[in-house]
């Protein structure tokens, strides 16, 4: 059995660079299923349950159209209330119960180790959606997968890049995973830019460093951001014991088309995980950079299909035999992906 094939995605602890190496090639190759061009039915007749505990709109949905996209069908919980979870019952019994309705299951769960927890009382795969602070593994390959591609445009690479990640360090579970999975290259340098209350968990930034890489900790945006990628996060006001202490910081820092060219380099790429808060109080990633071509928040998104794809088919193990169970697309289509 391969490193794959069978088994739960928690934690991006779990990777190296050779098993990212071989997600990002599995990713590659489903590009013409993504785009329409050609469909392929190699997970016909296999289920996923898309358990989903905690609001969510690209992660859930983009697993879903990723498993329809290899053949599969899709069955789905959305929210607490409207599961047994709010009558009592444990993470343990709903994994056993889900597991044996589905082949593979997604879960996003307000709680850090809750997918852990869960994962414990599945029969199949559980594939992490967002534990809490704790972890959104999914979205660091994407994010990862993504930063390989912008990089190697401007000809750079991931070793010796210079990442800037802003905003709400200490909930935002993208930038853990992210700078966790980053660890495995060389040579990057992170400016951490936050509120001080709001800064990076002496964990993460431990793994960081132990791995060699320099740490730099600002509380101010402007004169720290000609960094090679800048990754904007929202403040995490669900996470937050009152709410409204969210208020605090919401706005601090806000990126716009004015501060970009005041203060980046000319092909800084501008990263964020999504939703942007784009209310006004908010607005921390303007709109008036959606013409901006080194704006790459969409062409993350499409990303995020591609890799879910590649994971589902790796977990499920048909990862070599897609091609063989291609069919044509009978629909009219022009579905066009950034790449
Ligand atoms: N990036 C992300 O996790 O978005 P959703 O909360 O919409 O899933």
């Amino acid at each position: 059995m391969d490193q794959f094939t069978g088994k739960h995605i928690l934690s991006v602890k779990q990777f190296d660079r050779d098993s990212i190496q071989t997600i990002f090639s599995t990713a590659d190759m489903m590009l013409p299923y993504a785009k329409r061009e050609k469909r392929t039915r190699v997970l016909d007749g296999a289920i996923l349950g898309n358990m989903f505990f905690e609001a969510s709109t690209r992660t859930r949905v983009s697993f879903g159209s990723a498993f329809n996209l290899l053949g599969g069908f899709v069955r789905e919980t959305t929210g607490m209330a409207t599961s047994a979870l709010s009558k009592g019952e444990s993470l343990y019994d709903t994994a056993r119960v889900l597991s044996s309705y589905a082949d593979v299951i997604a879960m996003r769960h307000p709680q850090s180790g809750s997918v852990s927890e869960f994962s414990q009382g599945s029969m199949v795969p559980v594939i992490n959606g967002g534990d809490g602070a704790n972890e959104h593994p999914t979205q660091a390959l994407l994010d990862l997968y993504t930063i390989e591609k912008e990089l190697a445009s401007n000809l750079k690479t991931i070793d010796n890049m210079h990442i800037a990640m802003v905003g709400d360090l200490k909930y935002g579970r993208t930038v853990h995973s992210l700078s966790k999975l980053l660890a495995n290259y060389d040579n990057i340098t992170f400016s951490l830019i936050s509120p001080k209350e709001l800064a990076m968990p002496d964990e993460v930034i431990s793994i960081i460093e132990d791995a060699g890489h320099r740490v730099i900790i600002h509380d101010q945006l402007e004169g720290n951001l000609d960094a090679d990628i800048l990754y904007l996060t929202r403040i995490q006001e669900e996470r937050f014991d009152d709410p409204a202490e969210a208020n605090l910081y919401r706005g601090q820092f806000r990126l716009n088309q004015q501060i970009y060219t005041q203060h980046c380099k000319s092909n800084t790429v501008i990263m964020h995980p999504l939703p942007r808060d784009s209310r006004s109080e908010a607005n921390e990633l303007d709109t008036d950079l959606n013409l901006n071509p080194n704006l790459a928040i969409f062409r993350q998104v499409e990303n995020g299909v591609l890799i879910r794809m590649a994971l589902f088919a790796l977990t499920l193990g048909v990862s070599d035999q897609v091609q063989q169970h291609e069919c044509a697309v009978n629909w009219y289509s022009n579905k066009s992906i950034s790449k």
